[in-house]
């Protein structure tokens, strides 16, 4: 595990944006896994600008998104679908055709979809970059404290925590989903890179639970100690209750400068 710690959710989004540039140098048809919730937006918003500068071209991309809510049309504002339209697809050279989510209709079986979309991302090669967030309890996609370790992609309750997190983005009038399809932990550890952002306060919590906490299910996140390629990016904020905080900050300048004299140079 790489943890690396920067001054500002801004430094971030340019560190994560950076990464995402130079796969796509290298491999212009890679397979990205995305994410939602209010962390990456400005990763998006800085990969739509470095789009738009024409440093950088999506249109060979693949991308599959960790999870959707059930019972929200794909055109409702509220479904990740649209989240990622707006953020994202519509504001870059994507084909929209190539971009997946995983929607499970009313009169679908969700194990069927669930099925189907984990074919889907084994057919398209796998994932090569997968772009994490964090719950304030420690899950990433949706996969709640509790899962299994080794699920794949499948319909879960959100946990009350999660309702209340999720709670501020939904008017008084608008119906909050309590159920959503998301990529398993085992869907998300079969990404060839993982990348999980963490910003803010909120997140010091888990953040420390994901890194220096015990291996368990009680938070799906430190599963991300067994993966071979994942590095954590953190602000100041979200990095607080780190004990071991020195090292990661030897290791990270130790690397910047590998990386210098020898290209891009992964070390976990
Ligand atoms: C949401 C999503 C996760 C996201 C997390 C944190 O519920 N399912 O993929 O990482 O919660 O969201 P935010 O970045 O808004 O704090």
């Amino acid at each position: 595990m790489e943890v690396v710690i920067l001054k500002s959710a801004d430094e971030v989004a340019i560190y994560a944006a950076k990464l995402v540039g130079v796969l796509l140098k290298s491999e212009p048809g890679a397979v990205l896994g995305l994410a939602t919730g209010s962390t990456p937006q400005a990763l998006y918003r800085r990969l739509v600008t470095n789009y738009r500068d024409g440093k950088i071209s999506f249109k060979n991309v693949t991308s599959f998104n960790l999870d959707e809510y059930l019972g929200v049309a794909q055109d409702n504002p509220q479904s990740y679908r649209s989240y990622m339209n707006r953020e994202l697809f519509d504001l870059i050279d994507i084909d929209k055709q190539n971009t997946f989510v995983p929607d499970c209709k009313d009169n679908e079986n969700p194990r069927e979809v669930g099925q189907r979309y984990e074919d889907r991302m084994r057919l398209a090669g796998g994932v090569d970059l997968q772009i994490l967030g964090i719950g304030g309890n420690g899950h990433i996609g949706f996969n709640e404290p509790s899962s299994s370790l080794g699920s794949r992609t499948r319909v879960k309750t959100l946990t009350r925590q999660t309702l209340h997190d999720n709670s501020r983005l939904f008017t008084k009038d608008e119906f909050q989903p309590k159920l959503a399809m998301t990529m398993g932990i085992a869907s998300i550890m079969a990404a060839r890179k993982i990348l999980l952002l963490a910003t803010g306060a909120g997140k010091a919590d888990a953040v420390v639970r994901m890194i220096e906490g015990p291996l368990t299910a009680m938070c799906p996140a430190s599963i991300l100690q067994m993966h071979e390629d994942a590095t954590i990016l953190l602000d100041e904020q979200a990095a607080t209750q780190l004990q071991n905080r020195d090292y990661y900050d030897l290791a990270y300048l130790q690397n910047e400068s590998l990386k210098e004299r020898f290209g891009v140079f992964d070390a976990d």
